[in-house]
């Protein structure tokens, strides 16, 4: 659309506010801020505008909430053993890809690059990053099929990701096996539903939500790509956790083996109110009921022996299978996840042309959230993880989920990984008195560390020691 299209658009959604600079702005000025409206689905804003941001809607929660059923994190159920192996097929065949979703902006954590590149480990300081890449090498290896790994950015840290990617040489990975694509963004709109502007060329815009991913998917062409290699299943987790086994074929195996077009990983909530998702089954159909909209006296519900009715936390490991995000993003398909909104403070540039930096929330911020695809799948399952085991993410500068304690059950699974394996560990106080940690390059899970000849037996107190 040219200029003049636009204008009317916006005349006629009554949005034109954002054009107010326009005859100030130079050359490059007024190619910025064309290129971010001709981005945009203006025609959506009206009804966004009613529907979100002037009336607040209320979460519709189903009429009937029901805990779960999950699949247990071991059975001797036949299913699992040929779900493993089903799994390791899938990845010989080449039918797994990785996902990993970082467009967010890390705000918590008050780290300001892209957060994979924050330092996680704890002797050799490995980003973020490494860690998966780390994993999924290992996993390409062990299969003999190397994993294709989608990456989702956004416009915030697009640039600086794929330069960290550059200057460490993609940790080793193969790069015509990594696609990098971003997601889209939305504007912020003031309490009166007029798109802000952060700049007399720019709106105030932020991502829309790890949801935007499935459209970003399609957009971008990586469907294409992953159809064009024969991929079937996307492994798709989180930024904030290096724990997570970003490759895990028993999940893969019963996600495939039961017909599930997005399986999930739950684990048991650290108490009542800890900030995951909640899955539920909501009037027969299983979802995700973000920990901020489930009523308290539901979350603090107890059996009568005092454990949590709902109790599966979510975190954000999935599997999806290719051609569920193919059909719910087909040509003519409108994607129906719902917008999630949020009041922020949003720096925003008034009618004179200053900058104003609010100090209280003056604006609304809406976000597509990926779980809510869960309802709109075909046979999907959950399937029981163990914590410290798979959950330690990095979200907070200090207390939960911050640095000191992802650093913390890092050495803890690593202990445990090789006290499995025999070799001993040193304890003060019930911790390991030792910092361990353990290259996914060397070992990918307790199992594949049984299989190696370790030559230490024992570790002393007060010990560092890397295994790589
Ligand atoms: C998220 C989940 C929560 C889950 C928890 C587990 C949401 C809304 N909630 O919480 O149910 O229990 O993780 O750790 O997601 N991202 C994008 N683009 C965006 C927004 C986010 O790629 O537009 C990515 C981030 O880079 C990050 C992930 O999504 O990898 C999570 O985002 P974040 O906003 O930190 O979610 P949480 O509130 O921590």
């Amino acid at each position: 659309m040219s200029i003049e299209q636009i204008r009317q658009k916006l005349e006629s959604i009554g949005q034109s506010q954002v054009l107010r600079f326009w005859d100030e702005l130079d050359e490059t000025g007024r190619e910025k801020l064309l290129s971010q409206l001709q981005a945009m689905d203006l025609d959506a804003i009206p009804s966004l505008v009613d529907e979100y941001v002037i009336h607040k809607p209320r979460i519709a929660l189903p009429d009937q909430i029901e805990p779960v059923k999950a699949y247990p994190w071991e059975s001797s159920d036949p299913l699992y053993r040929q779900a493993r192996e089903r799994g390791q097929q899938l990845l010989r065949d080449g039918k797994v890809a990785a996902f990993l979703v970082a467009g967010g902006q890390g705000t918590r954590l008050g780290y300001d690059g892209p957060k994979g590149e924050y330092p996680v480990t704890p002797i050799k300081s490995k980003p973020l990053f490494q860690v998966f890449a780390e994993q999924l090498l290992a996993w390409g290896k062990c299969s003999g099929h190397p994993i294709p790994w989608y990456i989702m950015t956004s416009d915030i840290n697009d640039g600086p990701t794929r330069t960290f990617f550059e200057k460490h040489q993609y940790f080793g990975y193969d790069r015509s096996l990594v696609r990098f694509f971003q997601q889209g963004m939305m504007p912020a709109f003031g309490m009166d539903g007029k798109m802000l502007l952060s700049a007399k060329d720019s709106l105030a815009l932020s991502p829309d939500g790890h949801g935007g991913s499935l459209r970003a998917l399609r957009k971008s062409g990586a469907l294409e790509d992953m159809t064009r290699r024969g991929i079937e299943h996307l492994s798709y987790f989180q930024v904030d956790n290096p724990l997570v086994h970003v490759i895990d074929p028993l999940f893969l195996g019963l996600h495939d083996l039961t017909g599930s077009e997005m399986s999930s990983k739950t684990i048991s909530k650290a108490h009542a109110l800890e900030k995951v998702g909640n899955f539920c089954i909501g009037d027969g159909k299983l979802q995700v009921i973000e920990y901020s909209d489930l009523p308290e006296d539901l979350a603090k519900k107890t059996h009568g022996d005092g454990s949590l009715v709902f109790n599966a936390g979510s975190i954000a490991i999935h599997a999806l299978r290719v051609s569920f995000i193919d059909r719910l993003t087909a040509a003519g398909t409108d994607l129906k996840l719902i917008w999630h909104r949020a009041e922020k403070k949003v720096p925003y540039v008034d009618p004179q042309g200053t900058l104003v930096k609010p100090e209280s929330p003056n604006a609304v911020k809406l976000e597509q959230f990926v779980f809510d695809a869960i309802p709109l799948a075909n046979n999907p399952i959950v399937y029981t993880t163990l914590r410290e085991e798979e959950f330690s993410p990095v979200k907070n500068a200090e207390g939960a989920d911050s640095p000191t304690t992802c650093r913390r059950d890092q050495i803890r699974r690593a202990a445990r990984w090789l006290s499995e394996s025999g070799v001993h560990i040193p304890m003060k106080d019930s911790e390991p008195d030792c910092v361990i940690e353990i290259s996914p390059l060397f070992a990918i899970n307790s199992e594949h560390l049984k299989t190696k000849d370790l030559l230490v037996k024992k570790i002393v107190p007060g010990q560092r020691i890397y295994f790589g």
